[in-house]
């Protein structure tokens, strides 16, 4: 079962986070961050700023979730441009340590195991940050993924193409495809917070955290890990 703490608002998730990840930072400066992109991370992005100035994160390491297939890396959109501008830059980590799943069409079929082995290179994750979709999505391991996943190719869904059309012209600007660490990848992390806010989040934090372990709510899987704290406000919360 996973630990939750039902928080006033976003602001406070984020400092909580925030707090937790500068103290495994202090204690081990060689710590493997996991990224989230997406809204429901930013106010822990935001907290980090203030908190980890003066925190030496020369050698801290990330690896984020997932990229969009076919998406130019310069493209504003791409996960690659989102952490550099939401996580390495204004944090002041070393943009040779973060790692992004290579969305390029060049070299496809081997970017999963690629990214497999960096993660194992790297000794692991210590704590994967996590958002979640409204159809119960984590990363972008969309209904039907398999627990055992690993890092690869999948299709957007619908759903999830009309979620992100809002950071796109219009949604056929909305990539197809996208590369994902896989549930199983999510699984190995030592530690997994997952996060959520607003009532659009409520059915999938409820079937995430108390439903039954299905591949149709893949955030479901998060009830097999031994380490899993959920951060929601009382809206997220509404239906547990
Ligand atoms: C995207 C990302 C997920 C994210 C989800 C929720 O599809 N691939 O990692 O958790 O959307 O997004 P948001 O936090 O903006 O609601």
């Amino acid at each position: 079962m996973a630990e939750i703490v039902i928080v006033p608002d976003a602001a406070d998730a984020g400092a909580l986070v925030a707090d937790e990840i500068v103290r495994i930072v202090r204690a081990n400066p060689e710590t493997v961050l996991g990224l989230a992109t997406g809204s429901t991370p930013l106010p822990v992005y935001e907290a980090l700023r203030p908190r980890i100035a003066g925190v030496d994160v020369s050698r801290v390491r990330g690896f984020a979730l997932d990229e969009y297939v076919g998406i130019d890396p310069a493209h504003p959109e791409s996960y690659r441009s989102v952490i550099t501008r939401e996580v390495v830059e204004p944090l002041g980590l070393d943009p040779a340590r973060i790692r992004v799943p290579n969305g390029s069409l060049e070299g496809i079929e081997h970017a999963g195991a690629d990214y497999e082995a960096a993660i194992e290179t790297a000794g692991g994750v210590d704590l994967q940050i996590l958002g979640i979709g409204t159809d119960g999505h984590i990363g972008f391991n969309e209904p039907g993924s398999s627990f055992a996943s690993l890092t690869r190719v999948k299709t957007l869904t619908a759903q999830t193409r009309e979620d992100n059309a809002r950071f796109f012209p219009s949604i056929d600007d909305v990539p197809m495809h996208c590369i994902t660490q896989g549930l199983g990848t999510i699984l190995r992390a030592r530690h997994l917070v997952l996060l959520a806010f607003g009532e659009g989040k409520a059915a999938a934090v409820a079937g995430a955290v108390e439903g039954p372990l299905s591949a149709s709510v893949p955030g479901s899987a998060i009830q097999l890990h031994p380490h899993a704290t959920v951060v929601v406000d009382e809206a997220a919360a509404s239906r547990l």
